[in-house]
C-alpha cells in the first residue's frame, strides 16, 4: 500500500530533519484542513491527505520528543471517561432579541438612537451576518492558546466539549498572529446540508441513527464522549463575538470579523456592513431569496451595531444585548400534493397519520412526507387524498400541513375517514374518551406492535439479551422465524442454527453467543417479566410494584384476570397497590382480556422460570422500617423508581416531611422540604449518600 511506505519511508531521518518535516507536514496538512473546511474545496484526494496524516503520526511515534504543540494528531483528544464536565462562562453567553417585520427593524435602530441620544438622522452602521442554525460554543483562548471549550449550556455554564471541538479542523489550537491575554471566541458548530445527507445515507447503510436536520446531525456529533466519533463527522464552525476578552480592543466589529480571520476562524462570507434601514432590509431579501441555495441551514439575519464603543454603552437588557437583534425568517413554506395518507402503528398500538406529498423543494430540502398529528386535526383542517396542500418546515420540526387550499380539491372528492382497524393486522383500533390517539388492539399480534415490542423485551431492562438488534428482530419477524417473545427460546429447537447459517451476518460464533445470551435468560425474576411485557403504563417501577404485591407469576395472573370485574376484590386490591391507580388497572385488564396476549403469556411459561418476588430480607436492608421522603430531581433512580425501591427495602416513603421522617434523600431543586427537614432536624443525604447506603 502506498501509505504505508511512505509512512514507512521515515527510517533514516536524523532527528533535525524529523523536525523539520514535522513542522512541515503540519503546515501542509493545516492548509489542506482550510481549503477543506474554509473553502469548501478539497486541495488534494482523501488517500492523499491520509498518507500525509500517517506519515506524520509515523515520525511523531519515532520521535515522541519533537511532537509539536500544534500537531494535526492533537486534533483528536483523549476519551473523556464519564459525562462531560460543566464549565462556567467568564462572560455569560445571551441570547438575540427577534426582529420579524421591517417596522420591527426600523425600531431597533430607532432605540439604539434613543438610547445613545443621537439625532434621529444620525447613521448608526450595523453588521449584518446569516443566523446560522446551528449550535454556538464558546472557546477561551489563554496568550493565544485554546484552552476550553464549552457548550452555550442555560447561558451561564454549559459542557466541557475541548476535546470536541479540537476535532474540527478548522478550529484554530493556537491563534496566528498578536492574541490577547484571554478571548472567548464565541461562534456556532454547524453540518453543512451535503454532509447532513451524506452522514444520514452512511448512517442509514450501517442501520444507526439518522438524523432529523443538519442542526440535530451536528449536536449529535458534537455531543459524543467519544471524540473520535466527533473526528469522523463533518463538522465546521464560523465565528462572530467574543465573550470576556483581556489586553486588545477595536473600534468596529467589522474590524474584529478581520481579526478573526487573520487568527484562522471561519468567517461567514456574507458578512457586510449596512448604513441604513433600507440597506439591512435589502441585504435580508437577498439573503432570503438565496436561502435555498446556500449549502447551510439558516434561520434569519444577524444585526450588530458596528461601532464598539457604542455597543458598550448599550449594553444589555435582561438576556439579550440591546445593540444586536435577530431578524428572522418565517417558515419556510411550499404547495404540493397531498397524494394519500398513511397509518402508521407504534409500539403501544398508537395509530398516527402521515401525509405522503408529491415531493417538493422546501428552503432547500425535499420534502414528501408530513405529520399530521391525529385524526382530530385531519378533520379540522379537514384534509383529503388529493388536495393540494401548504406544507411547512421550521427548523427542527417535522414539516406540517399548514393548510388545505380548497378551491383546488378535485371533483368528487371524500372527506379522509380515519380507520377503526388496524392498517397491519386488523385488529379494532379504539379511541379512549379524553384522549387524542386511536390504538390498535391487537397487541402482541399485530406485526407492527411486535417488532417494537420484540425490542423492548429483549431490551437490557427487560430480558436482557444481547446480540439482538433492531435489524435482526425484523429480520427474524419477516422470515417467520420469531413471531412472539417465546419463539426466541424455542429458536434453537426448532433447528434455528441451521436457518440463521444461511442468513448473512451469522456464524457459528456468533450463533453460539447469541443462544448462550438466550439459554442464560430462562430462569428470570418476576418483576423484569412483567416489566418485559411492555404492558402499556408498566415501566420498571410499576412491574416492581406488582411483582411485590402479588409474589409470584401464577398468583398475579389469577389476580389481573379476577380484577376484569370492577367489584371484585382483585381490582380493589389492585387499585390498592400505592401508585397504581384505575388508569394502570385499566390498561392491565386490558390486557389479559386479549386471548393473544394470554397466548403468549403460556407460551413463555413452558419456556422459562420465572422466580418468584424475592422481599428483600427487611432486617437487612439499612433503611427497613424508616420513613423516607424523596424531594427534588433525583437523577439516577427518578422518583418512581426510588420510591418503590425503597418500599421494597422495607422503608414507608411518605409524601411530606414531618417529626416521624427519619431521612430525606434530597436532588438538586429541592425546595420547601428540604428546609423543613432542616427545621425538624431530620437528616439529609444526596441521591448519591443514598445510593451508597442502600448498595451496602
Ligand atoms: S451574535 C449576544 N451572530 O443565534 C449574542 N449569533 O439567537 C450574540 N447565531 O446564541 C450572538 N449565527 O447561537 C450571532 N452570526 C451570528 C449568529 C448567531 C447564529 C446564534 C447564536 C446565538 C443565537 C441567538
Amino acid at each position: 500500500m502506498s501509505k504505508k511506505t511512505k509512512a514507512d519511508d521515515i527510517g533514516d531521518l536524523s532527528e533535525k530533519e524529523a523536525a523539520a518535516e514535522l513542522k512541515r507536514l503540519a503546515a501542509e496538512i493545516k492548509r489542506h484542513d482550510a481549503s477543506y473546511y474554509l473553502l469548501d474545496a478539497p486541495s488534494i484526494t482523501d488517500a492523499a491527505y491520509d498518507a500525509l496524516r500517517a506519515r506524520n503520526t509515523a515520525l511523531e511515534a519515532k520521535f515522541p520528543k519533537l511532537v509539536l504543540e500544534d500537531s494535526p494528531n492533537k486534533r483528536v483528544g483523549a476519551t473523556p471517561a464519564t459525562g462531560f464536565s460543566k464549565v462556567t462562562h467568564a462572560v455569560p453567553m445571551l441570547s438575540l432579541g427577534n426582529a420579524f417585520t421591517e417596522e420591527d427593524v426600523a425600531e431597533f435602530i430607532d432605540r439604539v438612537r434613543r438610547f445613545l441620544s443621537l439625532p434621529e438622522d444620525a447613521v448608526v452602521e450595523v453588521t449584518a451576518e446569516p443566523k446560522i442554525d446551528g449550535l454556538s460554543f464558546s472557546a477561551r483562548y489563554e496568550d493565544g492558546r485554546l484552552v476550553v471549550a464549552a457548550t452555550r449550556g442555560d447561558g451561564a455554564e454549559g459542557e466541557d466539549i475541548t476535546a470536541n471541538l479540537k476535532t474540527i479542523g478548522a478550529m484554530p489550537l493556537k491563534l496566528k498572529g498578536k492574541a490577547p491575554g484571554l478571548i472567548e471566541i464565541r461562534g456556532e458548530v454547524f453540518m453543512t446540508k451535503k454532509d447532513f445527507a451524506k452522514l444520514n445515507a452512511a448512517q442509514a447503510a450501517k442501520n444507526a441513527k439518522v438524523f432529523a436536520n443538519p442542526r440535530n446531525a451536528a449536536a449529535g456529533s458534537l455531543r459524543q464522549l467519544d471524540p473520535n466519533v466527533t473526528a469522523s463527522r463533518p463538522l465546521r464552525i464560523y465565528a462572530y463575538t467574543w465573550g470576556a476578552l483581556e489586553g486588545m480592543s477595536w473600534d468596529t466589529k467589522m474590524e474584529f470579523l478581520e481579526q478573526l480571520e487573520a487568527w484562522g476562524f471561519p468567517v461567514n462570507e456574507r458578512s457586510k456592513l449596512c448604513k441604513s434601514v433600507p440597506e439591512m432590509i435589502k441585504a435580508y431579501n437577498k439573503l432570503g431569496e438565496d436561502r435555498a441555495d446556500l449549502p447551510y441551514d439558516i434561520d434569519g439575519i444577524v444585526y450588530a451595531v458596528n461601532n464598539l464603543a457604542w455597543q458598550k454603552r448599550l449594553g444589555f437588557v435582561s438576556r439579550s444585548p440591546r445593540w444586536a437583534i435577530a431578524h428572522k425568517f418565517s417558515a419556510e413554506q411550499a404547495q404540493t400534493t397531498l397524494e394519500r395518507i398513511e397509518i402508521q402503528v407504534g409500539r403501544t398500538g398508537a395509530l398516527t397519520p402521515v401525509a405522503h406529498l408529491t415531493p417538493v423543494n422546501v428552503g432547500g430540502v425535499m420534502v414528501a412526507r408530513a405529520t399530521l398529528h391525529n385524526e382530530d386535526e385531519i378533520a379540522r383542517k379537514d384534509i383529503r387524498e388529493g388536495d393540494t396542500v401548504i406544507i411547512q418546515r421550521a427548523g427542527d420540526v417535522i414539516p406540517q400541513v399548514v393548510e388545505v387550499l380548497a378551491e383546488k380539491r378535485p371533483k368528487g372528492s371524500k372527506a379522509y375517514v380515519f380507520p377503526d382497524k388496524c392498517p397491519v393486522c386488523k385488529s379494532l383500533a379504539v379511541r379512549e374518551e379524553d384522549e387524542a390517539v386511536r390504538r390498535c388492539t391487537g397487541g402482541l399480534s399485530c406485526a407492527a406492535q411486535a417488532v417494537e415490542r420484540m425490542r423492548h423485551f429483549v431490551s437490557r431492562e427487560a430480558f436482557d439479551i444481547e446480540g439482538l438488534g433492531e435489524k435482526n428482530i425484523e429480520a427474524f419477524f419477516a422470515d417467520g422465524l420469531v413471531k412472539s417473545p417465546a419463539d426466541l427460546f424455542t429458536l434453537e429447537k426448532r433447528d434455528g442454527r441451521a436457518k440463521l447459517m444461511e442468513h448473512e451476518g451469522w456464524g457459528e460464533k456468533s450463533l453460539d453467543n447469541l443462544f448462550l445470551a438466550i439459554e442464560r435468560r430462562r430462569t428470570v425474576p418476576l418483576e423484569r417479566f412483567i416489566y418485559a411485557l411492555g404492558i402499556r403504563q408498566v415501566g420498571q417501577a410499576t412491574a416492581r410494584l406488582l411483582a411485590h404485591a402479588y409474589g409470584t407469576c401464577e398468583s398475579w395472573r389469577k389476580a389481573m384476570m379476577a380484577a376484569k370485574d370492577e367489584d371484585s376484590d382483585a381490582y380493589r386490591d389492585l387499585i390498592n397497590i400505592e401508585q397504581i391507580g384505575p388508569s394502570v388497572a385499566t390498561d392491565l385488564v386490558t390486557f389479559f382480556a386479549e386471548k393473544h396476549n394470554r397466548d403468549i403469556l403460556d407460551a413463555l411459561d413452558q419456556e422459562l422460570t420465572i422466580e418468584a418476588f424475592k422481599a428483600p430480607e427487611v432486617g437487612d436492608s439499612p433503611i427497613a422500617g424508616k420513613t423516607l421522603v424523596f424531594t427534588g430531581t433525583l437523577v439516577t433512580l427518578g422518583r418512581s423508581e426510588a420510591k418503590a425501591q425503597a418500599q421494597t427495602l422495607g422503608a414507608k416513603v411518605a409524601g411530606s416531611v414531618s417529626k416521624k421522617t427519619d431521612l430525606v434523600v434530597a436532588g438538586p431543586g429541592a425546595g420547601s422540604k428540604l428546609k423543613e427537614a432542616e427545621a425538624l432536624g431530620v437528616k439529609v443525604i444526596s441521591e448519591e449518600e443514598y445510593l451508597a447506603l442502600i448498595a451496602r
